[in-house]
C-alpha cells in the first residue's frame, strides 16, 4: 500500500496509538507535533519498524498559517494525503461561573478551529484526487454535555456539526468524513482525575472498564479502510456503552 495518513497531536495518548495502528496497516505516517521531544523520536522509530515511512511535522493546529505550512510539507514529502485524522485536543475544565473568556476561546481554538484549519488545508488536495478520508475525534460529551466542560463540549459538538456538513459537501467527490466520539479513555488527559472519580465513572460504564487508546485507534483504522467505504457523516461512539 502507498497510502498516507496525517495525524494531528500524534505524540502521545490516542493520537500516538492511531499513528502506530495505521502504520501496522501499511500507511505512511505524517506525525504532527508541537515540540520535538524524545518520545516523538521513539515513536518515529517504532513506526518505521513497520516498514513504512514516517515524517514528523511541527505545527500548532490553532494557527491557520502553521497548518498551511505543515500540510505543504507533507505534500512535498509524500505527494498526497489519503487520510487526515483531526485528533489534537485540549481541556480547560471549569464551571461556567468561573471560566475565563480566554479558557473558553483557547479550547474552541485548538479543538474546533484547529479541525477547520487542518481540514481546509487538506481538502483541496483530496478534491483534486477525488478520494480521501477525514476522521475527526469528537467526544461523547459533545452529545451529552458535561458540567464543568462548557468549552470542551461546545468544541466537540461543533466538530459533529462540521463533520456532517462537510460529509454532505464532499460526498460526490468520494471523500468520506466521519467522527469518532470516545467516552472515558486512559491517557494523560484523564490521568489528572482522582482514583475515586475514575471508580465512580467506571460504575456508569456498562462494559465496566475505562477505555484504552487502542479502542479508539481500532475504530479509526476501520474508518480509514476500504471496509468503511459506504459510511459517511457518522459519529461512532467508543465508550463501552456509556452513552446510548
Ligand atoms: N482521553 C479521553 O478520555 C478522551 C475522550 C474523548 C475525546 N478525547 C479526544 O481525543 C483526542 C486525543 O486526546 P488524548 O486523551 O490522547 O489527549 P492527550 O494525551 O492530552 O494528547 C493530546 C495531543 O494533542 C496535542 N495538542 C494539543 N494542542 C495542540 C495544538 N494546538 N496543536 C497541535 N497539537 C496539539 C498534544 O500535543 P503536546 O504534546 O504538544 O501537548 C498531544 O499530542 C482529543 O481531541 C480529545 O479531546 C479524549
Amino acid at each position: 500500500m502507498d497510502k498516507v495518513a496525517l495525524i494531528t497531536g500524534a505524540t502521545r495518548g490516542i493520537g500516538r496509538q492511531i499513528a502506530l495502528t495505521l502504520s501496522k496497516e501499511g500507511f505512511n505516517i505524517a506525525l504532527n507535533y508541537r515540540k520535538e521531544n524524545e518520545e516523538l523520536m521513539e515513536l518515529k522509530k517504532e513506526i518505521e519498524a513497520n516498514q513504512v515511512k514516517c515524517f514528523q511535522v511541527a505545527g500548532d493546529v490553532s494557527i491557520f498559517e502553521e497548518c498551511e505550512k505543515l500540510v505543504k510539507q507533507v505534500i512535498e514529502k509524500f505527494g498526497k494525503i489519503d487520510v487526515l485524522v483531526n485528533n489534537a485536543g485540549i481541556t480547560k475544565d471549569m464551571l461556567l461561573m468561573r471560566m475565563s473568556k480566554e479558557d473558553f476561546e483557547q479550547v474552541i481554538d485548538v479543538n474546533l478551529i484547529g479541525t477547520f484549519n487542518m481540514t481546509k488545508n487538506v481538502i483541496s488536495h483530496m478534491l483534486k484526487a477525488r478520494t480521501g478520508r477525514i476522521i475527526n475525534i469528537s467526544s461523547v460529551v459533545g452529545i451529552s454535555g458535561n458540567a464543568g466542560q462548557t468549552n470542551y463540549a461546545a468544541s466537540k459538538a461543533g466538530i459533529i456539526g462540521f463533520t456532517k456538513s462537510l460529509a454532505k459537501e464532499v460526498a460526490s467527490r468520494n471523500i468520506l468524513v466521519n467522527a469518532v466520539a470516545p467516552g472515558f479513555i486512559e491517557t494523560s488527559m484523564t490521568d489528572v482525575l482522582k482514583d475515586e472519580v475514575k471508580e465512580e465513572i467506571t460504575k456508569n460504564i456498562p462494559l465496566k472498564r475505562i477505555g484504552v487508546a487502542q479502542d479508539v485507534a481500532n475504530v479509526v483504522k476501520f474508518l480509514a479502510s476500504e471496509d468503511s467505504s459506504y459510511i459517511t457523516g457518522q459519529v461512532i461512539h467508543v465508550d463501552g456503552g456509556m452513552l446510548m
